[in-house]
C-alpha cells in the first residue's frame, strides 16, 4: 500500500473528482504447491471520497483476498494500490483504514469500553481520553449501559455494533466492511443495516462492503460492483441512483427491483 504520486500531484484531495483509491491490475496469487492459486486477476477499480461501494461476487472469487490486500494484511502478487491522502490522513501519511470482519474478533477479556478504545490506546493516545472517546462510540452505535459489558455477555449483533465502533473511532479514511452483517439473523441484520446507514449519513467515510445481499447493497450503496468468478474481477459497475436518505420501503419500489435484477444477472 502507498501513496500514488501521478493522483496527488494531479488531482487536489479536496477534488470531488479525484479518487481516494486507485487499484490497477491486481493480482493475487497464493502458492499452492501446484502452479499457485490465482484468486484475483485484473482487478481495476476506483473508490471516491466518501462514497459507499459495495462488493457483490460468487464465493471464493477473492473478495476477502481484496479487502485484506487494501487493509495492508496480504501482499498482492502484482498490480498497484494506490491511496490518495486524505486531509484525515494520520500523521504518519498513510490513509488510516478500519476493517470489521464477519466474525467481532472481540477481545474477550477487555471490556466493550475497552475493545472499542483499544485502536487509539495502541496508537499511544492517553487512556482517559481514549476511554472518553469510545463512551461516545457506544452512544453512536446504541450500546448505552453496555460499557462495562464483557464481549461473552453480548449477542451477535451487539458485538458488531461494538467491532463497527472500534473501526470507527480511528475516524479512518476508508472502512472495509467484509460480510459485517453475515452471521446475523435476518431482522437483526436490517436494522444493522439501517444503523450503518445512518452512522455513514453523519459521518460520510468511504465504505468498501463486502456482502453476499443484493438488496443491502443497494439499500446502502452509491454503487455496487460485481466480481466474476474466480479468479475475481470487476465485471460490472452499478450506479445505485436512488435518492437519499434511504429508508427501507425503497427496497420494495420498482427502480430497486429493476436494479436488484440487473446485479442478479450479472453474478455467475
Ligand atoms: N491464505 C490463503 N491461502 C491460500 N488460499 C487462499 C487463502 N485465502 C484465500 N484463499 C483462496 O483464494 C480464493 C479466494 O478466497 P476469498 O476468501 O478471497 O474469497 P471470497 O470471495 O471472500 O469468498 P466468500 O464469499 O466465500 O467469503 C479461494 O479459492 C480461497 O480458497
Ligand atoms: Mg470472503
Amino acid at each position: 500500500m502507498h501513496t500514488c504520486p501521478e493522483i496527488s500531484a494531479e488531482t487536489p484531495a479536496s477534488s470531488a473528482a479525484a479518487p481516494c483509491l486507485r487499484v490497477t491490475g491486481l493480482e493475487k496469487v497464493y502458492p499452492n504447491g501446484n502452479g499457485g492459486l490465482v484468486a484475483l486477476r485484473g482487478v481495476d477499480l476506483a473508490l471516491y471520497p466518501r462514497e459507499f461501494v459495495s462488493l457483490l461476487g460468487p464465493s471464493g472469487s477473492g473478495k476477502s483476498t481484496l479487502l485484506r490486500i487494501l487493509a495492508g494484511l496480504v501482499r498482492p502478487t502484482a498490480g498497484e494500490v494506490c491511496f490518495t491522502p486524505e486531509p484525515s490522513t494520520n500523521p504518519s501519511g498513510r490513509p488510516a483504514v478500519g476493517l470489521v470482519f464477519q466474525d467481532a474478533n472481540l477481545m474477550p477479556w477487555r471490556s466493550v469500553r475497552e475493545n472499542i478504545a483499544l485502536p487509539l490506546l495502541l496508537a499511544g493516545e492517553p487512556r482517559q481520553a481514549a476511554l472518553a472517546k469510545a463512551d461516545e462510540w457506544i452512544e453512536l452505535v446504541g450500546l448505552s449501559g453496555f460499557a462495562n459489558a464483557w464481549p461473552r455477555d453480548l449477542s451477535g449483533g451487539m458485538a458488531q455494533r461494538v467491532a463497527i465502533a472500534r473501526a470507527l473511532i480511528q475516524e479512518p479514511a476508508l472502512l472495509l466492511l467484509d460480510e459485517p452483517f453475515g452471521a446475523l439473523d435476518a431482522l437483526t441484520r436490517e436494522k444493522m443495516a439501517a444503523e450503518l446507514l445512518r452512522l455513514w449519513q453523519d459521518r460520510r467515510t468511504t465504505v468498501l462492503m463486502v456482502t453476499h445481499s443484493i438488496s443491502e447493497a443497494l439499500l446502502l450503496s452509491d454503487r455496487v460492483l460485481v466480481f466474476s468468478s474466480r479468479p475475481g474481477r470487476v465485471v460490472l459497475d452499478l450506479p445505485v441512483p436512488l435518492s437519499r436518505p434511504r429508508e427501507e420501503g425503497v427496497r420494495y419500489t420498482p427502480a430497486f427491483g429493476e436494479l436488484a435484477r440487473t446485479l442478479r444477472r450479472a453474478i455467475s
